[in-house]
């Protein structure tokens, strides 16, 4: 039987993806290329460093491992200016309702994301209470597709990995999951989360009942 719902966070509990995304390409922009919204699809999930390692290679910069520190603590400033401003009107659509019923149906929660900024986000959108067990960016090693920020969730939750579903909008995150041995539920387009068990188009007028009645 399933016992607990993992969420990521980006792009799932607040569009904080757009975020990164405008601060991943206004630091293309200055090294003189672009990266596509299409290209942005496979930084979804992908740690800090991680992420900075393929814009790299997608301009074909080479550059020392300090410059490449430097523009990542660069972005990571851009990125908290844009979020530093958020609320709890920022989170997304559907998102306070399916939490109600998923507490209704005696659930656990836990946050799965790897981000370092994600215990600051969950604070301004007023969430921290909502999660049974907070898993981010500061407690693990590896970044999704790697499936441990899910195993950790499962872990701190004291359930098993084939008793979660995890809820991605990424497809590192769909991947990461499933390595765990967990159910996905993808959020965002069908075409994108090829992976998932089923994608809804965000968790706006979903239920639990359905997602249950369907794994
Ligand atoms: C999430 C986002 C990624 C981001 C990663 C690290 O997984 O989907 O786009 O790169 O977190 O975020 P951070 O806030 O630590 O730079
Ligand atoms: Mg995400």
């Amino acid at each position: 039987p399933v016992k607990a719902f993992l969420f990521d966070l980006d792009g799932v509990i607040v569009d904080t993806a757009i975020y990164h995304y405008q601060a991943w390409r206004r630091m293309a922009n200055e090294l003189g290329f672009d990266i596509s919204e299409e290209f942005n699809e496979g930084l979804k999930g992908v740690s800090r460093m991680d992420s900075l390692e393929l814009i790299l290679a997608h301009g074909n910069v080479q550059l020392p491992e300090e410059k490449k520190q430097e523009l990542a603590t660069l972005k990571n400033q851009w990125y908290l200016e844009l979020v530093s401003r958020m609320t709890p009107t920022d989170i997304l659509p559907g998102v306070p309702a399916f939490f109600a019923q998923v507490r209704e149906a005696g659930l656990k929660t836990a946050l799965g994301s790897v981000s370092k900024n994600a215990g600051l986000i969950l604070e301004r959108i007023g969430m921290t209470g909502q999660f049974d067990a907070i898993i981010d960016g500061n407690k693990i090693a590896k970044g999704k597709p790697d499936p441990e920020v899910f195993l950790k969730g499962a872990e701190e939750l004291g359930v098993q990995p084939a008793e979660c579903v995890v809820f991605e909008d990424a497809v590192a995150g769909i991947e990461s999951a499933l390595r765990a041995g967990s159910f996905a539920v993808g959020l965002g387009s069908p075409d994108v989360l090829t992976k998932a068990s089923m994608v809804f188009p965000s968790l706006e007028n979903v239920t639990v009942s359905q997602i249950l009645a369907r794994l």
